[in-house]
């Protein structure tokens, strides 16, 4: 029976979904510091952790502590098709389910090794603009370039809904698990 959501957030956005979920869910939502203080080894847990440099901090941690049944991540990128299979393979999730969602940029908050490094990602994926002018950059590409010069942000309850749906499907299942939707 999953009995709790652990995150890990850097700048906010992460927390927010968490938020939204724990009361959706009727769950106690937990930054991944204080999980050792607040809930004893093993429970089953959703994890949901931002993603920098495509690793989902935070998430070793977590899984050596708890028994991670979902994990829902959060990025700026506009998804492809396999980027879940990729952040699968970057991760070692194995067969975990996992669920992917926007959340945006805060600059204010960002250190400044990690503006550089969103910086190179924003000239990577400008780069096809230096060539072929602004008509060769997706708009998908464009929205990221322009939230990690500006701070944006990508975050609406929406968003939750494919793994609502997933979740009604586990209770299901399970029938102890009884979400409040
Ligand atoms: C240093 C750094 C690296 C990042 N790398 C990625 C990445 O590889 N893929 C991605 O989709 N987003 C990446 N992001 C964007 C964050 O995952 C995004 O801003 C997220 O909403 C942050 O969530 P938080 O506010 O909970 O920390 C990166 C951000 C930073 C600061």
């Amino acid at each position: 029976m999953i009995e709790a959501i652990i995150y890990e957030s850097n700048t906010g956005f992460t927390e927010k979904y968490a938020q939204m979920l724990s009361k959706k869910l009727n769950l106690p939502s937990c930054p991944a510091g204080k999980m050792k203080k607040t809930f004893s080894p093993g429970i089953e847990v959703i994890y949901m952790g931002w993603i920098c440099d495509k690793r989902i901090r935070g998430l070793e941690k977590a899984q050596k502590y708890l028994r991670i049944e979902a994990v829902i991540t959060v990025g700026i990128l506009s998804p492809t098709p396999g980027f879940i299979a990729l952040l699968h393979q970057y991760n070692d999730l194995m067969d975990l389910p996992v669920f992917y969602l926007r959340g945006g940029i805060r600059r204010e908050k960002l250190s400044i090794s990690q503006k550089l490094i969103l910086n190179l990602m924003a000239k990577k994926l400008a780069a096809p603009v230096k060539r072929g002018g602004l008509d060769s950059i997706s708009n998908a590409d464009y929205q990221v370039v322009d939230s990690i010069l500006h701070s944006n942000s990508f975050v609406k309850e929406q968003n939750l809904e494919e793994f609502l749906f997933w979740y009604r499907t586990q209770t299901e299942v399970n029938p102890y698990n009884k979400p409040v939707i």
